[in-house]
């Protein structure tokens, strides 16, 4: 199926998990540390500049955004985690949101992939290893994208593949894509992946 790109929009950027849309299309989630790269890679997907929010304080916007692409799908953001500065009402809605979205959602069986971003730079911390462990666990299918690959000179980026490819952590992943929002490396195995399991590729 070809995606009508021009016709995407954001349909809410929910802070309740009683505004998430009940749509009936696939759900493709990004999960990922604060500053990580979750809402530049989705503009990169998307081929936006700014339809996704960057923002210069990040983590401060405890919201699940639903990008809807075409009427056949939704992206979406999800607020990141790790960030020190929240506050302990900013922690709670997180928490709120986050459960909201895995654990307690009716319509979970439409979330077909979670995009899980790790840092090129910094690896794998606690907290994504947290999550991919809860990704595993709770059976949610998903592959991990390594954002900010623009950053890497030959030697580290060999070095990130060799140390990412051995981690236990990431054995229960499909797959892992290196990709950079500044040169669009990765967008388009990262949209196969996408087409693929939401039931789109034709
Ligand atoms: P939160 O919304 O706070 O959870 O952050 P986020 O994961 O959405 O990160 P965001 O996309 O806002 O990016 C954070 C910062 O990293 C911004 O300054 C981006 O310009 C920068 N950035 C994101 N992706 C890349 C990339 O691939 N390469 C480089 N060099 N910078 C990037
Ligand atoms: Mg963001």
């Amino acid at each position: 199926m070809n995606l009508n790109l021009n016709n995407v929009s954001l349909r809410i950027s929910a802070g309740f998990p009683s505004q998430f849309p009940r749509d009936p299309i696939p759900q493709i989630a990004f999960s990922g540390r604060s500053n990580v790269g979750k809402s530049s890679l989705i503009n990169t997907l998307l081929g936006r500049k700014s339809l996704a929010r960057v923002s210069g304080t990040p983590g401060k916007t405890v919201t699940i955004n639903f990008y809807e692409v075409d009427k056949e799908l939704f992206l979406v953001d999800l607020p990141g985690y790790g960030f020190a500065k929240r506050t302990e009402s900013e922690k709670q809605k997180w928490s709120l949101l986050t459960n909201g979205y895995f654990t307690d959602n009716p319509n979970i069986n439409r979330l077909k992939l979670v995009i899980q971003l790790i840092d090129s730079r910094v690896g794998p911390t606690k907290d994504d290893r947290d999550m991919l462990r809860f990704l595993r666990e709770s059976s949610l299918r998903h592959i991990v994208v390594a954002t900010k690959n623009d950053k890497l000179n030959a030697t580290q980026r060999n070095h990130f593949i060799h140390a990412i490819e051995s981690d236990e952590d990431m054995s229960g992943t499909d797959c892992i894509i290196l990709a950079s929002s500044v040169t669009n490396e990765g967008k388009d195995d990262i949209w196969n992946c996408i087409l693929t399991c939401s039931g789109l590729k034709t």
